[in-house]
């Protein structure tokens, strides 16, 4: 199986200068705790994500996926290096002006879904918005909803919804506020293939056509095989990349990985 698109990002025609990236991480290093009970969780990484491009990042459980996410968005801080979100670095910001910009710019699927359980499904998509102060674009909210199918679901609570639509409820929640960054920590991981092809589809979709960037976590060859690139962490660092990728050559580079 081989990828048949070409990835272009917006802006890449002849003559244009290249865009700027919407994502570095420079040196990254995030250490746990201290002393004795210090965990690396990284250690160094530097990565770029381009504009408009779709990147999957791998890895075996503990590599540091997840903390390499949270850094880049802003959810965590760094113990060393910078993280730099358009033309700010964040690294350097103080908690008010970095909940500004993570409300303006980010979109964040969580591993564990982090939806409000007093909430509605639509009330919880509608969240970030409401957070902004911005009004929902109806029809762009309908299109969300309708692709991840969830439209007889949007009065229901996340207790009353099942692992996969709680999943849903937070890509669409991601979505709705159409962020720059996209960063989603195994938004497939509890769909069944036909919903998490609907999903990934849609997401790069929303790369392919609106320009978005979209960070992406994931355990599964085939989710990863959607992106235009896979950066491959072990131990807190990354350790290869791999450009068009196909579900069999990130295989193949997973068990080179042994993860
Ligand atoms: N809050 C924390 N305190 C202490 N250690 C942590 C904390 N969060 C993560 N870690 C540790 O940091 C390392 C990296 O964790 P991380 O969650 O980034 O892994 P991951 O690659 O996302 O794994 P998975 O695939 O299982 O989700 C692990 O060893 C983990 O135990
Ligand atoms: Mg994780």
């Amino acid at each position: 199986m081989t990828s048949t698109f070409t990835p272009v990002p917006p802006g890449s025609g002849a003559g244009a200068p290249p865009a700027p990236p919407a994502v570095v991480a420079t040196e990254v290093a995030k250490v746990y705790g201290s002393g004795d009970a210090a965990v690396h969780a990284l250690r160094g990484v530097s990565v770029s994500f381009a504009k408009g491009a779709f990147t999957a990042i791998m890895g075996p459980s503990g590599s540091g996926k997840s903390t390499l996410m949270h850094c880049l968005a802003g959810l965590d801080t760094v113990t060393s290096g910078r993280v730099t979100l358009g033309e700010v670095e964040i690294t350097g910001l103080g908690d008010r002006r970095l909940t500004l910009l993570r409300r303006e710019r980010v979109g964040f699927v969580f591993q564990a879904f982090n939806l409000v359980p007093t909430l509605t499904a639509e009330q919880n998509i509608l969240l970030p918005l409401e957070l902004a102060g911005k009004k929902p674009d109806r029809d762009w909210f309908d299109q969300v909803v309708e692709v991840v199918g969830l439209r007889d679901r949007l009065s229901h609570r996340p207790a009353e919804l099942s692992g996969g639509q709680q999943q849903r409820v937070a890509c669409a929640r991601a979505l709705v506020s159409r962020p720059e960054v996209i960063f989603a920590d195994e938004p497939t991981g509890n769909l069944d293939s036909r919903s998490g092809a609907e999903v990934l589809g849609f997401l790069r979709s929303s790369v392919r056509e609106m320009g978005r960037t979209i960070v992406m976590v994931t355990h599964d060859p085939v989710a990863a095989s959607y992106a235009d690139r896979v950066v491959f962490l072990r131990d807190g660092r990354i350790v290869s990349e791999l450009a068009r990728p196909t579900p069999d050559a990130v295989l193949d580079q997973l068990k080179a990985l042994g993860g």
